[in-house]
């Protein structure tokens, strides 16, 4: 178990549900290397919030709808998460697009997590667009966020089958089963200092990583 003040502080950015925010959670009272010193939502009233509140976590909700321009959203989100001190960010089912000014304030220091088998389906919708597609294999991924969406650098992936009668919704769920395995792993590698990325360059355990880690 490491001690609270030596594990590393994490802000998670939210909006909705926020069950991979919950697998968060739960690793860090398992004693993980890491803590979520805040969670931050672009959306008021999601069950994200209610999960970080029964988790003794900070909460701030910053209403994009509140904001004129995306970029007076980004520099009010990236104080907002200034506040809180990280040593990472992770958004886990934050559906906002971020900007490169926020994205540059973060750089080597920010995780998303996708739920698709990167570069394959960027963007919505993906277990839709894998079943329609007919692929026999699909997944999750954890990425270094940079300007690029659903683009950066795939840190670790992990797969599942798909089965001829899967629909969106069972598919769906069996990927979010992994994903809620895939981010603590990752965000433990981070918080070990095990994981940095530089110039665009992943090296896991100082070995530049060429292709993602299977989980
Ligand atoms: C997850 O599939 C995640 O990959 C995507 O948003 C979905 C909901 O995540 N980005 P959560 O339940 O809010 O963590």
């Amino acid at each position: 178990m490491t001690s609270g003040e030596a594990r590393l502080p994490v802000v998670v950015l939210i909006s909705g549900s926020g069950t991979n925010l919950q697998a968060l959670i739960e690793g860090a009272a398992a004693g993980q290397p890491y803590r979520i010193c805040g969670v931050i939502s672009n959306r008021p009233g999601v069950q994200g919030l209610d999960r970080a509140s029964t988790a003794g976590i900070p909460t701030r909700v910053l209403d994009h709808t509140a904001f004129t321009d995306r970029e007076d959203f980004d520099a009010a989100l990236g104080d907002a998460v200034e506040s809180f001190e990280p040593g990472l960010v992770v958004l886990a089912g934050f559906m906002r697009i971020l900007g490169d000014a926020f994205v540059e304030r973060f750089a080597g220091r920010m995780l998303n997590i996708h739920p698709s088998l990167l570069p394959a389906f960027q963007g919505l919708n993906t277990h839709r667009r894998a079943l329609a597609a007919g692929v026999t294999e699909h997944g999750a991924s954890v990425h270094f966020v940079t300007s690029e969406l659903d683009g950066g650098p795939v840190v670790a992936q992990a797969r599942v089958a798909v089965e001829s009668d899967d629909t969106e919704a069972i598919l769906g769920a069996r990927v979010l089963a992994r994903e809620h395995e895939l981010l603590p792993q990752v965000v433990t590698w981070f918080a070990e200092g095990r994981l940095e990325m530089r110039d665009g360059q992943i090296r896991f355990d100082t070995i530049p990583l060429h292709s993602a880690l299977q989980c």
